[in-house]
């Protein structure tokens, strides 16, 4: 026997080698939680793949731009996977989950602006296209992961305060987000013991208000961080800690999540 090999068996043998190798055995041996994002490729989609990766989770996220998708996952690094998906497309969402096949959590961060403004002058297409591609979009993603998803995993929805607030300009919005909301204690009911929560965010500085010219958008902001008890719009970062606290908490369920820095406790 070499003198090397010697060494090497005498430093195994002491016991704090011994728990350092369990340890590391038990890490090799452990298979990481794995979490699907639809919508990850912007926002707070995005900010909840990157922390999710930070702590340990193997991260798929989906968008529906090419070129976002493309930008996202670079910034994400080799080992988050990605796939293009038109999340309006039903067959193209049961294609996608059988790419992907067996995960642990569903997270739906997709939706758009369309059908906001005020009540008098919403154009019912608009209205139309918000419920299109966030409730349904949301609907169909759901309902169609549950043969992929494990028992012990989750879905994740995100609303909107709009949803339950009275704030002047977002009724179509906020019927939209309260559809959603509505979801979320009947989901996590009949599918135990997958769990079923929502977040359902304020104002969160992110790609989603990008409908306005920047010098608009930094007054909108101003004033809602003027309205907020926080004294700030949000940032995605504060909606992805949110959201990695409902997939974490075993015990949580049929729960919408209010992140807003107080805005719906009114002014
Ligand atoms: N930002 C806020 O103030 C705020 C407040 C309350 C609630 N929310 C909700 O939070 C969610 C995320 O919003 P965000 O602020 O992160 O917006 P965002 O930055 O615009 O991100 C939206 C994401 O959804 C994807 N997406 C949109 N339509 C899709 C479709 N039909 N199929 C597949 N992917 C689609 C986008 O992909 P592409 O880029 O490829 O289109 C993008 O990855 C939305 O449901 C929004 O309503 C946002």
């Amino acid at each position: 026997m070499g003198f090397c090999a010697l060494i090497a068996i005498l430093v195994l043998a002491s016991p704090v080698a011994r728990v350092f190798l369990l340890h590391y055995q038990k890490e090799m041996t452990m298979s990481a939680s794995t979490a699907v994002i639809i919508g990850g490729s912007s926002g707070i989609g995005f900010a909840t793949a990157r922390h999710l990766l930070d702590l340990g989770y193997d991260v798929t996220i989906t968008g529906r731009t090419p070129e976002h998708l493309m930008i996202a996952k670079k910034a994400l690094g080799e080992s988050v996977s990605s796939f293009l998906l038109d999340a309006t497309d039903a067959a193209a969402i049961v294609q996608t989950f059988a790419r992907i096949n067996t995960f642990d959590h569903l997270i739906l961060a997709l939706g758009n602006s369309k059908g906001g403004g005020p009540f008098a002058n919403a154009v019912l297409d608009d209205v139309r296209q918000g419920f299109e591609e966030k409730v349904f979009a949301h609907f169909a993603c759901a309902q169609a992961a549950l043969q992929f998803l494990t028992p012990g995993g989750s879905i994740t929805f995100i609303s909107a305060v709009s949803a339950h607030v009275a704030m002047p300009g977002t009724a179509g919005l906020g019927a939209a987000n309260a559809a959603i909301a509505a979801l979320v204690p009947t989901l996590a009911s009949e599918l135990r013991p997958l769990r079923v929560n929502a977040v359902s965010p304020g104002v969160i500085d992110t790609p989603w208000w990008d409908f306005f010219p920047v010098q608009q958008r930094a007054e909108v902001f101003a004033d809602y961080a003027g309205k907020t008890p926080v004294g700030r719009v949000g940032n995605a970062q504060d909606i992805a800690d949110a959201i990695a606290f409902l997939l974490g908490n075993t015990f949580i369920t049929g729960q919408t999540l209010v992140v807003d820095g107080g805005l719906s406790l009114g002014h």
